[in-house]
């Protein structure tokens, strides 16, 4: 197309809007101080601080490192919105994609951005962009103003990047009061579970030793999903999919085979065992996505000890679709079918734990565990049978000479109870093995016994013949057996 022969028209953004929808990317907290330490580890930080000052709606958050630092023009450079184009190749440990995570994260959850910077040898420089400034200005303006206090961040470190978040109004309402001490917790609950989630996200650069991240005056520990020091944890082999794509399975231990109590406890994460199996799916060193099955499967509970590692070179960015929060992904339809069927045998290890568990109580029970339900495998389709051997129906059986009604509540009410859900459930998802067609071969001299028996009772209480069919029509499983109905006499 030949531009030069068109008119133009400038149609420049409105600062003062456009710098609001940047609020509305939908970062929560903890991806979006995630996201400032990605840029310092790009930056090649060693030490990560992050602090928390309380001061009520006044509180404020920090971020500094020791990386490389910026100059005054390199600030101001980093604070413009979209600074580096998307579609640019990335050094395989730039964790950056879009120019924009420094200015989104931050006005996600604040509304002053400052940046304090130093390059090494040369004295620091700060910039700021105050939403509020904007707003009234409608231009796109930073002011050289840092609070006050931070103004001397840096003297201790040869180079460095500090960003301050103040005026949180998305953490918390600007007029809290220093004195609300449920104000004060709920900041507190809020940034512990930041915390964790920093410990997840940057688990294999702490376990490396690439970076120290220090919490207050803490330094953070890895916190490793796939629990690799624990020595019944099951790892499976590593697999090479399409284009440089790594995955590899882990099922971790049952919670008896844990080393303590307290290890299966702290592997169980921040949301619990059932929402933490899934896919781990890591670009470069980062975590981005944390137990998802990405709409690939379903979570369910007999998976919960499976978690699988996925590893991306950043350069699939655009196929996997990573969003700007780098918080999603999605797997392109060439990985498909090796994932799903991969996951499948890792996710096969895994429920296997709970059949031979299950298998393990009964033999602990001695050599003549009598369950009350036994599953029975007939021309590889399974069903499910009462134990006519347990001790509880031959009792039953006896009650039921002198008191019917009573043994037979009595038998229902322990059936119902002791539906063994949970196999088959196990046998339902396993996808190879089927389940029998119920009433598929059951002796049908024995249906007709039972219809007949039914049949008399409701003309002995005063049906006609046309309601007493009428009605055994709409009993389970007689519905299935019209003829049969129809034939009664
Ligand atoms: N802590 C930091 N240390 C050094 N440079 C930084 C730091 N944070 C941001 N920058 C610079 O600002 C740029 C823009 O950052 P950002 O908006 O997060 O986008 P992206 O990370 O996608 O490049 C980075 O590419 C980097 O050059
Ligand atoms: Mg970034």
């Amino acid at each position: 197309m030949d531009y030069s022969k068109y008119n133009k028209a400038e149609a420049i953004p409105e600062a003062a809007s456009m710098i609001e929808t940047f609020r509305a990317i939908g970062y929560n907290l903890e991806a979006a101080i995630a996201d400032i330490i990605d840029n310092s580890i790009s930056a090649r930080a060693k030490n990560i601080y992050i602090s928390r000052i309380w001061r009520g709606g006044q509180s404020v958050i920090t971020i500094k490192d020791d990386g490389e630092g910026m100059n005054s023009n390199e600030i101001i450079q980093a604070m413009r919105p979209g600074a580096q184009n998307p579609l640019s190749d990335r050094s395989e440990t730039d964790l950056g994609r879009f120019g924009l995570g420094l200015k989104t994260a931050s006005f996600s959850q604040c509304r002053k951005l400052s940046v304090l910077s130093k390059r090494k040898d040369e004295i620091p420089a700060f910039w700021s962009w105050d939403l509020d400034y904007v707003a009234q200005s409608d231009k796109w303006e930073l002011l050289q103003w840092i609070p006050e206090e931070f103004a001397n961040e840096l003297d201790s470190l040869p180079s460095g990047t500090l960003v301050v978040w103040s005026d949180l109004d998305r953490v918390l309402p600007t007029q809290t009061a220093e004195t609300d001490d449920s104000a004060k917790r709920k900041f507190s609950d809020t940034l512990d579970k930041v915390k964790n989630h920093i410990a997840m996200t940057f688990h294999r650069f702490i376990e490396d030793k690439t970076i120290k991240i220090f919490w207050g005056e803490h330094e953070i520990t890895a916190w490793n999903p796939f629990c690799p020091n624990e020595s019944k944890t099951q790892e499976q082999p590593t697999e090479n999919i399409n284009s440089g794509v790594k995955i590899k399975g882990y099922v971790l231990p049952h919670k008896n085979n844990f080393s303590s109590e307290q290890a299966y406890k702290k592997a169980e994460g921040i949301n619990g065992y059932p929402a933490q199996q899934g896919f781990y799916v890591y670009r470069g060193k980062r975590l981005l996505l944390a137990g998802d099955w990405l709409g690939l499967f379903r979570k369910e509970e007999h998976y919960k000890l499976v978690r699988i590692q996925i590893d991306l070179p950043n350069k699939l960015d655009t196929e996997w679709q990573i969003d700007i929060k780098k918080s999603k992904a999605y797997p392109p339809a060439v990985c498909r079918e090796q994932l799903e069927s991969y996951t499948k045998s890792v996710r096969a290890v895994g429920s296997e734990i709970y059949r031979h568990r299950g298998k393990i109580l009964k033999q602990r029970a001695g050599q003549n565990f009598q369950p009350l339900w036994l599953e029975k495998k007939k021309d590889n389709k399974w069903s499910f049978v009462v134990n006519r051997e347990h001790l509880m129906i031959q009792d039953l059986k006896s009650l039921a000479k002198e008191k019917p009604e009573q043994a037979i509540e009595k038998l229902l009410k322990f059936l119902e109870e002791a539906i063994p859900t949970k196999t088959i459930y196990i046998n339902e998802a396993q996808d190879e093995e089927m389940q029998k067609t119920p009433f598929s071969d059951i002796d049908i001299t024995l249906i007709k016994e039972v219809l007949l028996l039914m049949y008399n009772n409701q003309i002995a209480q005063g049906k006609t013949p046309a309601q007493a069919k009428a009605l055994l029509k709409i009993q389970e499983p007689f519905n299935n057996y019209e003829d049969l109905i129809d034939e009664l006499k």
